[in-house]
């Protein structure tokens, strides 16, 4: 399930590879009040759904890639995700302070390990009541356009991981389509 999923190619290769995938965008391009994407033709069908539509999905991997940088919704989509049971994230983006996400995001991942506003007194984002909930356990270089530092993490919600099993905590099921989507270059 990708959400902001804007044109959502990585929504269509992954289709192509024989995964269900549903993707979402609150301004689901061509439309004009898309800022990035309008009038572009989407590579998957994408339907206009605000993030709330995560909590329908917790059986699915939620997919975010390149959530809008300094806005609430990307944080917001991972706490509703988490508190309807969702279990596995998979984030493509930069780190914190970087293009994508805001503060609280990068914290509820695990990111940003202290509120350094408030222990330094710089002017940014009080995170000192976001707590990790979020564990990584890969992170995969991905082809990127010049000057951007993303790369692909893929993350397990905390308090899940008893379920999974300790030997092989990633359903080989989502292995594959993860290793196939790597092999294939990346275009924007
Ligand atoms: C920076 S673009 C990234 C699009 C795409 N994931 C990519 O990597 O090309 C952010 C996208 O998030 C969408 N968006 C913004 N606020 C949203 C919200 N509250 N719920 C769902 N999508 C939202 C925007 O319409 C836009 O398509």
């Amino acid at each position: 399930m990708e959400v902001g999923a804007g044109v959502a190619y990585w929504a269509m290769l992954l289709s192509r590879m024989g995964v269900d995938v549903v993707a979402y965008d609150l301004h689901p391009p061509p439309s004009a009040t898309n800022q990035w994407f309008a009038d572009t033709m989407p590579w998957h069908p994408v339907e206009c759904r605000d993030i709330d539509v995560v909590a329908q999905h917790p059986d699915r991997t939620l997919l975010m890639i390149w959530p809008t940088k300094n806005e609430d919704w990307p944080g917001d989509a991972l706490l509703a995700f988490l508190e309807a049971g969702g279990e596995w994230l998979v984030y493509v983006g930069e780190g914190p302070g970087g293009r994508s996400g805001d503060d609280r995001f990068h914290s509820l991942l695990g990111s940003i390990d202290r509120c350094y506003p408030c222990d330094y007194g710089i002017d940014a984002q009080c995170v000192c009541d976001v707590s990790r909930n979020w564990r990584r356990h890969l992170t995969v270089e991905i082809p990127t356009w010049d000057g951007c530092d993303d790369r692909l993490e893929l993350y397990q919600a905390l308090g899940s991981a008893a379920r999974a099993g300790p030997a092989n905590p990633i359903p080989s099921v989502r292995r594959r389509a993860l290793e196939a989507l790597l092999r294939r270059p990346r275009r924007r």
